[in-house]
């Protein structure tokens, strides 16, 4: 399929100015410093965890002082090197890779032997402000999921969401495009996905928390349905509880049908997901 733009190329521009322009905003760190709270709250130390999307790896480096083990990933080779910059020579240093997460599952057992963990299961999963977007389909973090999070392991995911009453109330729409609605990012158009907190309801996982993010004020308000569906971004966790049968072997591409369990909203995210997959311009 033809590569019409790249992740990687558009975020390693981007690398150039992200801690002096999007992280320094004042709106940003607070943001930062809200989700720190409920990381900090979910990962004791000592927990290990993969940063999928770390860019210049703020989340990673706040969860090292915090005494979590993180390995993060980034498709973007400037980012990591940024990264490892910023947390060379501390004395709790992330292990920093360049990845695309859709490999990650070939990847992460070099890395966590590059930690010096040599484990096979982690403790969770993070991903903040948006890297999911990047994705079409979020089966790759399913896999990785499936594979490498222990039961009772937990995903902290920021996504921005699909429908913000903001915009709605003006009626954009451009968030509800299926193929992606194309963003400027280091000087190139990439398309950010959409995802709603209901395509997270996977099977084998419980969805505890959806948290809406840089909308409300009130905290009571931020978790209050359906308030909580309609911030700009949202913040879900989800529990692994390793009881049911996981996701991608419930959808695997040889057209193997699936199993009656799997509920008729499942059904109908999964086929809008796959349509997704197979828009003309996604890498
Ligand atoms: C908006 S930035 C967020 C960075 C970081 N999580 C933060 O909170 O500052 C999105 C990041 O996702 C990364 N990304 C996009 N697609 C990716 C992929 N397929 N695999 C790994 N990283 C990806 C980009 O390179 C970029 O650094």
């Amino acid at each position: 399929m033809a590569r019409l733009f790249s992740y990687s190329l558009a975020f390693d521009r981007e690398a150039k100015v992200y801690d002096e322009g999007f992280n320094a905003l004042a709106s940003t760190q607070a943001l930062r410093a809200r989700i720190w709270r409920e990381l900090r709250a979910i990962f004791p130390p000592g927990s290990l965890v993969l940063d999928i999307g770390c860019g210049t790896g703020q989340d990673a480096g706040a969860l090292a002082e915090h005494g979590v083990e993180v390995v993060a990933i980034d498709v973007s080779p400037a980012m990591i090197e940024r990264a490892k910059a910023k947390h060379d020579g501390k004395p709790a240093s992330p292990v920093f890779g360049v990845c695309d997460v859709r490999d990650a599952a070939d990847h992460l057992p070099r890395l966590l032997d590059q930690g010096g963990r040599h484990a096979r299961t982690i403790d969770g999963i993070v991903s903040n402000f948006g890297a999911l977007n990047c994705l079409a389909s979020l089966e790759p973090i399913t896999r990785l999921a499936d594979q490498y999070v222990r039961p009772g392991g937990v995903l902290v995911l920021v996504l921005i969401n699909r429908w913000y009453l903001r915009e709605l109330a003006r009626f954009e729409l451009r968030r509800l495009r299926p193929n992606g609605s194309p963003v400027r990012c280091g000087g190139h158009e990439i398309p950010l996905f959409y995802h709603p907190p209901r395509a997270l309801r996977w099977p084998g996982y419980s969805l505890t928390r959806v948290m809406a993010l840089a909308s409300f004020s009130r905290s009571d308000v931020q978790t209050r349905w359906p308030l909580n569906r309609l911030g700009d971004h949202y913040l879900a966790v989800l529990r692994k509880d390793g009881s049911r049968r996981p996701f991608h072997r419930l959808t695997t591409a040889s057209g193997v049908p699936r199993p009656r369990t799997e509920p008729a909203s499942t059904r109908r995210t999964h086929s809008a997901i796959r349509r997704r997959s197979a828009a003309s311009w996604v890498t």
